[in-house]
């Protein structure tokens, strides 16, 4: 894959230990308020299959909310449907008050830019330095410069530094991306994420390739982030009892259709085992 960054020689990285003081530089804590409300969201693909239908989702800074669902249920699509991967058929997702489904080309990119996208696997530049995959989270950004002068700005690179730093990965800014563990590799693509400076960050079963302990890390530092930076997060998972552990709210998917959109502590097991039983017809 040929990206922006020709060669990790592109980063001045410095003497081994030389960003042992980064971390003074976390992102402010935002706002309150809403940070993404989709309302009456509709799915039709070409081939006529509804895969979500008519749904509701309201998400605040500062909270975390984890979206069950068997496979099928249109979890993915939902994702997809408020990055503007998919247009939808019908409904809005409004992000800092702009509805990305009436948009298209420059206006749609742009605006989405609050939001960032994390997926089962980091997708990492392998033979580019962690250091190098975090700046490319800066790329949306920065599109006219890259397109000019082929690289990114020098600036981004402190805080680019802060961000490994905020997911524990400081000292392994220069190693190789593709020499990093699966749970390590999951934390850089969310340092990633935060150099694209989202509001809402999105995550489609961002645990689901990890051994439990890796799986746990990711999940508190999703978590940290909400409480502690103010992002919205909403994450699709399937291990039912990390969702009860980490999130603020639960929605169960099933068939396109939102079953319940309540606090975590007022969820049952028996609707969570209702999501995954086969229909009765
Ligand atoms: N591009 C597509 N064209 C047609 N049907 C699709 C497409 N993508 C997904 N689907 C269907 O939509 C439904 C929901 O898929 P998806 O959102 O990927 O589910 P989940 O992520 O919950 O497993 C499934 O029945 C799937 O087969
Ligand atoms: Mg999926």
């Amino acid at each position: 894959m040929n990206t922006p960054f020709s060669t990790s020689r592109d980063i001045p990285l410095g003497p081994a230990g030389a960003f042992a003081s980064v971390g003074s530089t976390k992102p402010a804590v935002r706002a309150a308020g809403v940070r993404l409300a989709v309302r009456d969201l509709t799915m039709c693909y070409e081939n006529g299959h509804t895969a979500l239908r008519s749904l509701n989702l309201s998400v605040s800074a500062g909270e975390m909310v984890v979206v069950l669902g068997s496979n099928g249920s249109g979890k993915s699509t939902f994702m997809k449907c408020v990055v503007g991967l998919n247009r939808p058929t019908a409904g809005s997702v409004k992000v800092a008050g702009r509805d990305l489904a009436t948009l298209s080309g420059e206006a749609l990119r742009e605006a989405r830019l609050p939001l960032a996208l994390i997926s089962q696997n980091a997708n990492l530049v392998k033979r580019r330095s962690v250091l190098a995959n975090v700046c490319c989270g800066a790329l949306g950004r920065h599109r006219t410069l890259m397109s000019a002068f082929g690289r990114l700005p020098r600036d981004e690179i402190e805080p680019a530094m802060s961000y490994l730093d905020e997911v524990g990965l400081l000292h392994l800014a220069r190693q190789r991306a593709g020499t990093l563990s699966g749970g390590q590799a999951q934390r850089v693509a969310v340092a990633r994420a935060l150099a694209q400076r989202p509001d809402v960050l999105l995550a489609d079963e961002p645990v689901a390739s990890l051994d439990p302990e890796a799986a746990d890390e990711v999940m508190r530092l999703l978590r940290r982030l909400a409480t502690e930076d103010g992002l919205a997060v909403v994450c699709v998972l399937h291990q039912p009892e990390l969702a009860a552990r980490y999130a603020d709210r639960l929605v169960g998917l099933r068939s396109g259709l939102l079953e319940f959109d309540r606090q975590a502590s007022d969820v049952s097991s028996q609707q969570i085992a209702g999501l995954y039983l086969a229909e009765a017809s």
